[in-house]
């Protein structure tokens, strides 16, 4: 479905004028398959939000390719529909000026979905985050943390699309309500069948939803691993971060 090809990316460092350059992703590959869960693991600043940038094709990168289905990611008709995103900070991610009901309709007009059509999938939808229709009218600063980040998963998950980048999504929820999304998100794969990149600092997150799992260390892969053999890691850091959880 996804693949990444021989992908670097460099930020120019410093002034607008300098001509230093920070590698900030080098020589990354691998593939994701249709309705795979996809974990990116790595610490903070290693290059997995400029991945996910890369992968839904908001940017583009320096070296080489992302393919959607065998295209190139960048088109934005290849994208509308077909991959959607998730971000950490749903508060900003929300226009404040929109209600519930008009922030979720918004990516389905973009298909030409018809209003009648739309609105009782709206319904369908909020039912299916856990959110009942009384939702519909209200505006972001109405919701809780929760149930904000319940909206963006339901928006992005409206258009049906093959996969979904998750960023962060859950990390700036408490404890017992990242469970409950990590259950949800378990939950709407098994309706719809999309794949998931899911980018977290969390490998006890990862290890719950994932398939796979990619350890990142300064813009680059370390090691990929299954799930069923996740203890079986190499590479020191994937070590390390595993004992945090099984010590
Ligand atoms: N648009 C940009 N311009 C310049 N530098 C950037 C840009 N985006 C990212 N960087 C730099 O690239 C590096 C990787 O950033 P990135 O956001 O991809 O890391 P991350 O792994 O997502 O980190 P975190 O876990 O903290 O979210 C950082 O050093 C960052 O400063
Ligand atoms: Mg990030």
């Amino acid at each position: 479905m996804l693949k990444v090809e021989g992908v670097g990316k460099s930020y120019r460092k410093g002034s607008l004028f300098s001509a230093n350059k920070q590698h900030v992703l080098n020589n990354v590959s691998f593939v994701c398959k249709r309705g795979e869960c996809l974990g990116i693991i790595g610490e903070s600043g290693s290059g997995k939000s400029t991945l996910g940038r890369l992968l839904i094709g908001i940017e583009e990168p320096d070296q080489g390719t992302v393919l959607f289905e065998g295209k190139r990611i960048g088109e934005r008709k290849e994208r509308r529909g077909n991959i959607s995103a998730v971000f950490q900070d749903y508060t900003s991610s929300m226009n404040p000026f929109y209600t519930v009901e008009q922030a979720i309709m918004e990516p389905l007009k973009l298909k030409n979905i018809p209003r009648k059509e739309a609105s009782g999938k709206i319904d369908r939808l909020l039912h299916q985050v856990g959110l009942d229709s009384s939702y519909r009218t209200k505006y972001p600063h109405e919701l809780s943390g929760g149930e904000a980040q319940r909206v963006c998963i339901a928006r992005a998950v409206s258009t049906e699309p093959k996969c979904i980048l998750l960023d962060e999504s859950i990390s700036s929820l408490d404890g017992s309500v990242q469970i409950q999304v990590l259950q949800l998100l378990k939950k709407l794969r098994e309706i719809y069948g999309m794949g998931y990149i899911f980018i977290t600092h969390d490998i006890q997150a990862a290890a719950y939803i994932c398939d796979r799992i990619i350890f990142m260390r300064q813009g680059r892969i370390e090691e990929t691993v299954s799930i069923a053999h996740l203890k079986d890691v190499q590479s020191a850091y994937a070590r390390k971060l595993l004992h945090m959880i099984i010590p």
